[in-house]
């Protein structure tokens, strides 16, 4: 393991931004907070000008009072960095561990994690490939620390004291591939790390992106079981994406500002069992039925659309790792004490019949605080019957997933 650190940080630019924020929102549209000063302390890391240099002009100045100007100003804007140094050094202390860090979606949702201020130690674990994305990684000067962990051997090491573990390892589509094809290859990988969470993170949020979504995270749910460390209030699958695309995709056909429109997504992550709550969008706004169904379809099949355009070069990665780490980032609002963080996601639940279901929560310091299961209340006739048709299809992936962890034998179980 080599430790490739870059522990400087990107100040000048983010505390003072937040205050022009606008009025503060009822519903929570997003994961990143939008109307906060903390919301750019907290999502912050390019911008990368300095105070320093600007607004000095020297035309209008004798070069002697330039230089005490610019040593005065320097003065000050050191004293200020400094000032807002510390405030973000004690901010950044979570630790993230994500865990196919070298993939497709591995290396941005790594990058973008590598951008928050609320992150100290950034552990990327793969089995191959993953020194390079680290050392790269490395040179970004934001406050986290990454370090590299490659394979078995490596794998307690990089889970060791973490806060939150995402994986996104595994095998992704090819055109023509439902997300169930991937189980036989991906159900292994998830069992074998959820092991490896389970002995050296057990009070770590587990974020799950491997597909089938569906499945995984009862495989996780059961192999955590085996282990006497479940935790169902920690452990989450990934559903952020299909509210990203969804929230797109009505403002464009809507004409509305994308940052105001929230849609709850709900169900699991495949097909038809996603079920996007068109008549729940914020800001309220009317469709026709041909657009709920035109909608509908497109959200259900977007992960189709972006396969099939990379034709045999994987599936989405850049709006998953934007998505992934917008859910990394309420995580860790919500582990900091933020009492105001809302998320849709796949979780052990019991709003509906189904022992998995995705739905809007409330995070808090402890994992999921709350289900909002006002979103399921009120629901139009063609979602009532859109519930109804995915329960078979959504059952059935979950106790494949079970059915597979209870074959598995499970080192110290
Ligand atoms: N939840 C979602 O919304 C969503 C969206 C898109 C993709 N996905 C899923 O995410 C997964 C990853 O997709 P990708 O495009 O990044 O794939 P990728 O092949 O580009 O990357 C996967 C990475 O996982 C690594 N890996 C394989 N086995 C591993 C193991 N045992 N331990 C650690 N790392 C291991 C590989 O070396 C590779 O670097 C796929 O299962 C895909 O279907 C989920």
């Amino acid at each position: 393991m080599a430790a490739a650190v870059g522990k400087t940080l990107s100040v000048g630019s983010t505390i003072s931004a937040g205050s022009k924020s606008g009025p503060a929102t009822h519903h929570k549209t997003m994961g990143v907070k939008l109307n906060s000063v903390a919301r750019f302390s907290s999502f912050s890391g390019l911008k990368a000008t300095s105070s320093v240099n600007q607004g000095l002009d020297a035309s209008l100045l004798g070069s002697g009072n330039l230089v005490a100007l610019k040593t005065s100003f320097v003065a000050k804007a050191v004293e200020q960095n400094q000032r807002l140094y510390k405030q973000l050094q004690t901010q950044a202390s979570y630790k993230v561990a994500v865990l196919g860090a070298a993939g497709g979606i591995g290396q941005p949702l790594a990058l973008l994690i590598k951008m928050s201020p609320l992150v100290s130690a950034l552990h990327l674990y793969d089995v191959a490939n993953v020194k390079g994305v680290a050392a790269d990684l490395s040179h970004c000067n934001t406050p986290s620390q990454v370090l590299d962990f490659t394979g078995p051997s490596e794998l307690a090491s990089a889970l060791k004291g973490v806060n939150v573990v995402v994986i996104p390892a595994g095998v992704p589509r090819k055109p023509g591939m439902t997300r169930d094809d991937l189980f036989n290859i991906n159900a292994g990988i998830v069992k074998n790390l959820i092991e490896a969470v389970a002995d050296n993170c057990p009070d770590a949020f587990i974020h799950i992106i491997s597909n089938p979504v569906n499945s995984t995270v009862p495989i996780a749910a059961e192999i955590l079981k085996k282990k006497g460390v479940y935790d169902p209030k920690k452990l989450f699958g990934v559903t952020t994406l299909d509210v990203v695309r969804a929230n797109t995709f009505v403002a464009q056909k809507k004409n509305l500002k994308l940052i105001d429109v929230d849609v709850p997504v709900i169900g699991g992550h495949a097909g038809i069992t996603i079920l996007p709550l068109l008549s729940k969008t914020r800001p309220s706004v009317t469709f026709t039925d041909e657009e709920v169904q035109e909608l509908t379809v497109r959200i259900q099949n977007a992960g189709t659309e972006v396969v099939e355009a990379k034709a045999g070069a994987g599936s989405a990665t850049l709006s998953m790792a934007y998505a992934a780490a917008r859910f990394v980032e309420s995580s860790l609002r919500a582990l900091d004490g933020d009492s105001d963080v809302y998320e849709c996601t796949y979780i052990e639940s019991d709003v509906t019949d189904l022992p998995f279901f995705a739905s809007r929560v409330k995070l808090g310091r402890k994992g999921v605080e709350a289900v909002i299961t006002k979103d399921l209340q009120g629901l139009s006739e063609y979602e009532e019957q859109a519930l109804e048709a995915l329960k078979p299809e959504l059952r059935a992936s979950i106790e494949k997933g079970i059915a597979f962890a209870n074959k598995q034998p499970v080192a110290g179980a």
